[in-house]
């Protein structure tokens, strides 16, 4: 059972802070490292850290941080023959992580701005041999709609950063997966209300046209809408120490179970168990569970 991953590759930049500055301000931080980021690269890690073959579509630099960018791709043992190395930079992420756990992230999309159209046509064989395609919003809208276009298996998206996509290339999510922040962009990408509870904005969705809909709702949870019903998903209660690239742990763990041949509530419930397992531990890839590595329970 296969997955394709069309993203971004990022190396992430992480910068610890006892608070956020504010215009004009300097403050001294800590750490500065670089690991391996990207919502595209991370989706692909998580799922393949559980045991989905996964393939990457996706590019980086020719610069110095390609390298550490696809570090755990690689250990993660995904399929990487689709990746490009492009004469640009590697895309870069910029994170601030506050004491109470709260982050800011800037992103310079360097090579992941050439994953249009042509550059996944270039790799459509991985694309329509997957039988799962899973999508975000890091690469340009022509490449997102392109990938749609060549999905013959399911196609899930996780419109992360809420970008310009054609409609008719959304509307193929099944599910669509956001936040609840999120959800209401894209309701109002769609001419509709985004404000609401998460039960409204996903019914809502449901009726613009999407076959289903998992909104993530952080430490309360998901919801996992269909036209038959309303699931709420707890999340475990633990003690979160960064956030960052948890919702893409999130999106990787649901789509991996999915293609084991759960039920959407129950890779729901199980990818909200591996995203509280990552945000105990610093960095997004970084933090991502193992085979075998215990879960907190719900
Ligand atoms: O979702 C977290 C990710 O967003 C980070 O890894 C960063 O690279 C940005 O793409």
């Amino acid at each position: 059972m296969s997955m394709c991953v069309v993203g971004s590759i990022n190396a992430d930049l992480t910068v610890n802070v006892e608070r956020h500055p504010t215009p004009g301000e300097t403050l001294l931080g800590s750490g500065g490292g670089i690991t391996a980021g990207g919502k595209g690269a991370n989706q692909a890690v998580a799922a393949a850290k559980l045991g989905t073959p996964v393939v990457m579509v996706g590019a980086t630099g020719n610069d110095a941080n390609a390298d550490p960018a696809t570090a755990i791709l690689r250990e993660a043992g995904v399929d990487m023959r689709h990746v490009e190395e492009v004469e640009d930079v590697t895309g870069l992420a910029v994170i601030t992580v506050a004491a109470n756990g709260e982050n800011t992230v800037l992103v310079v999309p360097g090579a992941n701005a050439l994953v249009g159209a042509e550059f996944v046509d270039r790799h459509a064989d991985a694309v329509e041999t997957a039988e799962l395609v899973l999508l975000q919003g890091e690469i340009p809208a022509d490449g997102f709609a392109r990938a749609v276009e060549l999905a013959r298996g399911r196609v899930v998206v996780n419109l992360a950063p809420v970008v310009d996509v054609p409609r008719k290339s959304l509307l193929a999510a099944d599910p669509l997966m956001a936040n609840e922040h999120e959800a209401g962009l894209i309701l109002e990408q769609l001419g509709l209300d985004g404000a609401g509870t998460p039960e409204e904005l996903a019914r809502r969705l449901l009726d613009a046209g999407f076959a289903s809909v998992v909104l993530t709702l952080g430490s309360a949870g998901a919801l996992v809408a269909t036209a038959e019903e309303l699931t709420h998903i707890d999340s475990p209660k633990v003690e979160a120490v960064d956030t960052v690239g948890a919702g893409d742990s999130f999106a990787g763990a649901f789509c991996h179970r999915i293609l084991e041949g759960d039920s959407m509530a129950d890779a729901a419930a199980f990818a909200s168990r591996v995203g509280a397992f990552s945000v105990t531990r610093p960095g997004a890839q970084p933090s991502y569970p193992s085979v075998g590595d215990e879960l907190p329970e719900l």
